[in-house]
């Protein structure tokens, strides 16, 4: 729409001088029609978001409220607990805050940087990565700084050069149910997608695992020209939203299938530091591994791409802090390219933004990694409270007859997956009931789900993360919204 009159302040002013400033005489453009002589031009997004489709954004999250909630339902009268994002708590790392404070009132720190980062911030990620997973990675070839996981996901999948096999677009081959920006930046690059499951119904689980894919076996049952269209498999253990941890032996089998056809390892890393505590802050099980610590990974053809992120760990998630690990194999030009793949990252930063991280930023995360004893507390501390809050609402959940999946003592206890818990009902049918008669906001499995895959149908995830968990001090019994959640999500239990 053309803007024909100016606004009463300004036609005010404009009358009383003598001649009318040259701006003010012409007729301003304003969105959505702009006007460029006499044509229009009507503004739009690349074709990407189309291609995305409705995956997630058009469902579940058209119910806005779950997201931006009112204080209390307002026919039960219940306060409304969000269960289905997996905000991080607001409670960063201390030392990290402390240094924020101090680099944020020095001028110096406001230059445009580097894209790859400070050496010295690189140095200091190489140095976490070895003390955390006893791993040597080359600071300036196999480490470049993102923003956090999931842009620097969605930059690869969307940004590589997807071939052409047989007349199709290759297939990115993806965990259903699984994260949704897998599937979402495949479509947005022109990927063809292939799931693989880790639902109970898994044709191939791996040593009776459901929720460990025997690639293998699955690969032996293909016809050469499906094997061919495959060239990139993503990984995420610990796993959202299952809450499935992996053990070495098996992510070791995994790279070693994936060296012996060629294909491209992008393993996100997310929980890499949450995992199940006991009371005195040791694992129950083992710590999650990176790759990188895998013989597998030492084998010269390994293509392995590692997302690494603190929005979990130092639960800062608005500082966009990760970074990706190149295997070596990635990091080589290979003749007829223009630049190694790793750099790949780095190249489409330069074009797109205007700097790297901020140097307030990065000198702060060197200062809070220093801090190893205090960082190692810190976590022991989160993740307590966390396998406190896993059980607690694990137990009350089957204690009304819930089937919750996964392994009690080893999963991520940063979700719970359960099975839905009213027949017949589909898992966005019971996502709705749950925020309207609960007062509780769940994710529904099939919005977890990647094109092509039903896997996550069934199945609903409820996370924990941002929600208190209190202790009556008398009888040591928890309390809080966090448990009236789990119960009114309880008696939901229907035959
Ligand atoms: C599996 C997984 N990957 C990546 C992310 C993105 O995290 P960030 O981009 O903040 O690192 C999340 C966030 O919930 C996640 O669950």
């Amino acid at each position: 729409m053309l803007i024909t009159s100016v606004s009463p302040s300004l036609a005010h002013s404009s009358k009383k001088s003598s001649s009318t400033h040259p701006r003010l005489s012409k007729k301003l453009p304003r969105l959505p029609h702009v006007t460029f002589g006499n044509a229009q031009w009507q503004p739009q997004w690349k074709d990407w978001i189309a291609k995305c489709g409705d995956f997630f954004v058009g469902k579940y999250y058209q119910l806005k409220e779950a997201h931006h909630p009112t204080e209390k339902h307002p026919e039960t009268g219940n306060k409304y607990q969000q269960m289905a994002a997996g905000f991080p708590p607001p409670r960063p790392f201390q030392p990290f805050l402390d240094a924020q404070a101090k680099y944020a009132i020095d001028p110096k720190n406001y230059a445009y940087n580097k894209y790859q980062g400070e050496p010295y911030y690189r140095q200091a990620l190489a140095e976490h990565l070895h003390d955390r997973f006893n791993i040597t990675i080359n600071a300036d070839t196999q480490i470049i700084p993102t923003k956090a996981s999931n842009e620097a996901l969605f930059d690869l999948l969307k940004d590589m050069d997807v071939p052409t096999i047989n007349g199709q677009p290759a297939q990115t081959w993806l965990p259903s149910p699984g994260y949704d920006t897998y599937n979402i930046a495949s479509k947005a690059g022109g990927w063809g997608i292939n799931t693989y499951s880790l639902s109970n119904e898994n044709p191939y689980p791996y040593k009776g695992n459901p929720f460990l894919f025997d690639f293998n076996k699955a690969w032996g049952d293909m016809d050469k020209n499906a094997q061919a269209r495959i060239k990139l498999l993503v990984l995420n253990y610990p796993n959202n939203p299952t809450g499935a941890t992996a053990p070495k032996e098996y992510l070791n089998d995994v790279l070693r299938f994936a060296n012996e056809h060629g294909l491209l390892v992008i393993r996100d890393f997310a929980y890499a530091d949450t995992y199940q505590v006991d009371a005195d802050g040791t694992p129950l099980t083992a710590r999650p591994a990176s790759m990188f610590e895998l013989d597998a990974a030492k084998d010269p053809k390994a293509k392995l791409v590692e997302m690494h992120t603190f929005s979990k760990s130092m639960l800062i998630p608005s500082e966009r802090a990760g970074y990706a690990v190149f295997s070596k194999a990635l990091t080589e030009k290979h003749p007829d390219e223009p630049f190694a793949f790793s750099q790949g990252l780095l190249e489409i930063k330069k074009r797109r933004d205007a700097t790297g991280p901020s140097y307030v930023f990065q000198k702060s995360l060197v200062d809070a990694l220093k801090d190893k004893e205090g960082y190692r507390a810190f976590l022991q501390k989160e993740n307590r409270l966390a396998t406190e809050k896993y059980h607690a609402v694990r137990g009350i959940l089957e204690k009304s007859g819930w089937d919750i999946l996964g392994d009690a003592n080893s999963v991520c206890p940063y979700y719970v997956w359960a099975k839905v818990p009213v027949k017949n009902m589909s898992s966005e049918d019971f996502a709705i009931k749950a925020f309207k008669e609960a007062s509780v906001g769940v994710i529904p499995g099939a919005h977890l789900t990647p094109d092509g895959s039903t896997a996550g149908e069934g199945y609903i995830r409820i996370a924990l993360s941002s929600n208190p968990l209190n202790k009556n001090p008398n009888n040591g019994e928890y309390t809080g919204p966090l448990i009236e959640a789990a119960n009114r999500l309880a008696k939901l239990k229907g035959s």
